[in-house]
C-alpha cells in the first residue's frame, strides 16, 4: 500500500499549470498535499486543479502573474482561507527571454529580475508572519514541525549561459535568498533549499523547428525553445545520457518537501542527470 508522506500538508505551487510546476503540484497531491495552483492564464491553472481533484485531492487556483503586485497577498491568502494552513512553497513560475547582452533591452531584463527574484521575494516576505504565528503555538506545544521551502534555480544561474544575462542573474540571485531565509527562519523550523535543473523537456526547451514556436506572457510573444544541434550536444554531455522528464524533475523537488529533508537546509542541487558545465 502506498503511505502518503504529504497528507494535510498544504502545498502552494507558482507556475504548476504547466511543464514542471504542474508535474510538481500532481506529485504533492498524490502525496496527500491540497494544493494552491497558480498559472497566468485560468485555463493552465484550473485543468491541473480539475486534475487533482480527479485523483480524489483538493486543490485551489489563484491564476494571474507572480510578477503582479498584490499577487503574493492573494496567493498565500488562498491557502490560509481555503485551508487554514501553509507547509511548503515552491516558486517555479518562470520562463526564458533570451538575447545577447548587446540586444537585451532593459525591459528584458527586468522582467527576468521580476518573475524569478522579485516574486519569489515577495511570497515568501507574505508567507513570513503567518509563518511566525504558526511556528510560535508549535513551540508553545512543544511540536516540532518541518515547514518547506523550494526555490527553482537553473544551471544557468549557478554557472551562466551565453544568451541569458538576465535569466542566469535572475536564478543566481534566488541562490542568495535560499541562503539568507535558511538563516532567518531556522528558529521557525523551516527548511529552505534550492533545486536547479539542468536541461528538463518542456516547452521551453522544445527543439526549435523551421517556425520557432513562441510563448505569449504579458502581451509579448517570446520565443522559446533550444536549437537541435545544442540539445545534441547536451545529450552527449548528460552522464545519465538525455534531458530530464517533467515528472523526474518533480521528484527532485519532491525530496526537499518530505519529511527526509527535515535537517536539510540552505543548499543548492542540480538535477541535471549528472552534468557538470
Ligand atoms: N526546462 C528546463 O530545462 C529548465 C531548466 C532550468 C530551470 N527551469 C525552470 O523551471 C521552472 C519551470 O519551467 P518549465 O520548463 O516547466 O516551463 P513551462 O513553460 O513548461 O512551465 C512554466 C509555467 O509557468 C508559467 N508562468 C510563466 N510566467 C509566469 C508568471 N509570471 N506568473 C505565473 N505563472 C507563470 C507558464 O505559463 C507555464 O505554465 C522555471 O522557473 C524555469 O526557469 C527549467
Amino acid at each position: 500500500m502506498h503511505m502518503a508522506r504529504l497528507q494535510g500538508k498544504i502545498a502552494l505551487v507558482t507556475g504548476s499549470g504547466r511543464g514542471i510546476g504542474r508535474s510538481i503540484a500532481l506529485k504533492l497531491a498524490r502525496e496527500g498535499a491540497k494544493v494552491v495552483v497558480n498559472d497566468l492564464d485560468a485555463e493552465p491553472g484550473d485543468a491541473v486543479v480539475a486534475e487533482i481533484e480527479g485523483l480524489g485531492g483538493d486543490a485551489v487556483a489563484v491564476n494571474g502573474s507572480v510578477a503582479e503586485a498584490g499577487f503574493a497577498d492573494r496567493f498565500v491568502g488562498a491557502a490560509l482561507e481555503r485551508f487554514g494552513g501553509l507547509d511548503i512553497i515552491v516558486n517555479n513560475a518562470g520562463y526564458t527571454w533570451d538575447s545577447t547582452i548587446q540586444k537585451m533591452t532593459d525591459e528584458q531584463f527586468q522582467a527576468m529580475l521580476d518573475v524569478h527574484l522579485v516574486a519569489p521575494f515577495r511570497i515568501l516576505r507574505a508567507a513570513a508572519e503567518p509563518i511566525r504565528v504558526f511556528a510560535k503555538q508549535e513551540a508553545e506545544q512543544g511540536r516540532e514541525v518541518f515547514r518547506k521551502i523550494v526555490n527553482i534555480s537553473s544551471i544557468a544561474g549557478l554557472y551562466g549561459n551565453a544568451g541569458q544575462a538576465s535569466y542566469s542573474s535572475a536564478k543566481a540571485s534566488l541562490v542568495g535568498l535560499t541562503r539568507t531565509l535558511c538563516k532567518e527562519w531556522g528558529r521557525y523550523k523551516v527548511n529552505v533549499n534550492c533545486v536547479a535543473f539542468g536541461l528538463i523537456n518542456t516547452r521551453l526547451t522544445q527543439p526549435i523547428e523551421a517556425q520557432q514556436k513562441t510563448i505569449d506572457v504579458a502581451g509579448h510573444e517570446i520565443k522559446v525553445g533550444v536549437q537541435p544541434p545544442m540539445l545534441e550536444m547536451m545529450a552527449r554531455m548528460i552522464p545519465l545520457g538525455r534531458g530530464g522528464t517533467p515528472e523526474e524533475a518533480a521528484d527532485a523537488v519532491y525530496l526537499f518537501c518530505s519529511p527526509e529533508s527535515n535537517y536539510i537546509s540552505g543548499q543548492v542541487v542540480v538535477a541535471g542527470g549528472g552534468l557538470i558545465v
